[in-house]
């Protein structure tokens, strides 16, 4: 059996696949944006698309100047001035000849606006040029259309359109609660903070009627000592004024009956002086 060059060809690329098993690599863009890239010559259209989808992500859309200038920047230093690498755009199978047909980025199923394709593309050569690649022939990666089912190009993937939505939804999402709770936040120590000055202006308040009651029951207590003071001041001097009265009284009494006793004694004995005269002029017979 003689083989042709080209299946002998076909051979050492599937022996060398098979022993260097290739698995494609993951580089980063300086626009932040990362990459999966597969250099090795082996995949249609469809397989690029189902490899990136299996890996939950989406065959690369390129739909600006800069993300596209970006994107070369990260292939140079890997493959040198241009690869064969499929990207995410199609024509939906468009049999128009015309170079203006319409293609579009399949994950996301927008209309191309950016493109970079090569002079004299897209051509739909045979009218069955329905998939956009990286063109090795043309340099600085530009694009042309080609047969999806050509198994010859490598692929470009990255982050399904949907996960980045999705990323970018849960960012303004956590940034819209964390503003909230900053708010919140904010509005809470607001609230506590006059809750404060209301509870220091009520304790001031308090002890201002504290100091006031203290003030009047001490005017009570002091007009009450005074009141009581006098009162019995006035009773003392009533009763002493009294008992002065009576004193008098008994003294006067008391003077009348030393009177009347020092009389009575004194007649008695003058009775008794005389009595002995008559006891004397008796027993002197
Ligand atoms: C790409 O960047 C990430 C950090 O964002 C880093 O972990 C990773 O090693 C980088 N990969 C390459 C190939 O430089």
């Amino acid at each position: 059996m003689i083989l042709s060059r080209l299946q002998i060809l076909s051979l050492s690329i599937l022996c060398c696949g098979l022993i260097v098993a290739a698995v494609p690599q993951w580089q980063n863009s300086t626009d932040g944006r990362q990459y999966l890239i597969e250099g090795d010559q082996n995949y249609n259209w469809f397989k690029a698309f189902h490899e990136c989808a299996r890996r939950k992500l989406q065959l690369v859309e390129i739909d600006s100047k800069e993300k596209n200038q970006a994107l070369i920047e990260v292939l140079k230093p890997l493959f040198g001035d241009s690869h064969n690498l499929w990207i995410g755009a199609n024509d939906e199978y468009n049999r128009d000849k015309d170079f203006k047909r319409p293609f579009y980025w399949s994950s996301s199923g927008q209309p191309m606006t950016f493109s970079h394709w090569s002079s004299n593309n897209p051509g739909n050569d045979q009218q069955d040029e329905h998939c956009v690649h990286m063109w090795k022939s043309k340099p600085d990666y530009q694009w042309n259309d080609h047969h999806c089912d050509t198994p010859r190009f490598g692929f470009v993937c990255e982050e399904h359109h949907l996960k980045a939505d999705l990323t970018k939804m849960m960012a303004d999402k956590r940034k819209t609660a964390t503003e909230t709770s900053i708010k919140l936040y904010e509005e809470y120590h607001r609230q506590q903070k006059l809750m404060m000055e209301k509870l220091e202006n009520s304790l001031k308040e308090i002890q201002n009627i504290e100091t006031e009651l203290k003030e009047q029951l001490h005017n009570i207590h002091t007009k009450l000592e005074f009141d009581i003071n006098h009162a019995l001041a006035q009773h003392q001097r009533e009763a002493n004024s009294v008992v002065d009265d009576r004193t008098k009284a008994i003294r006067n009494v008391f003077a009348d009956l030393t009177g009347a006793t020092t009389e009575i004694s004194m007649s008695v004995s003058k009775e008794m002086e005389r009595v002995k005269t008559v006891y004397d002029d008796i027993f002197s017979i």
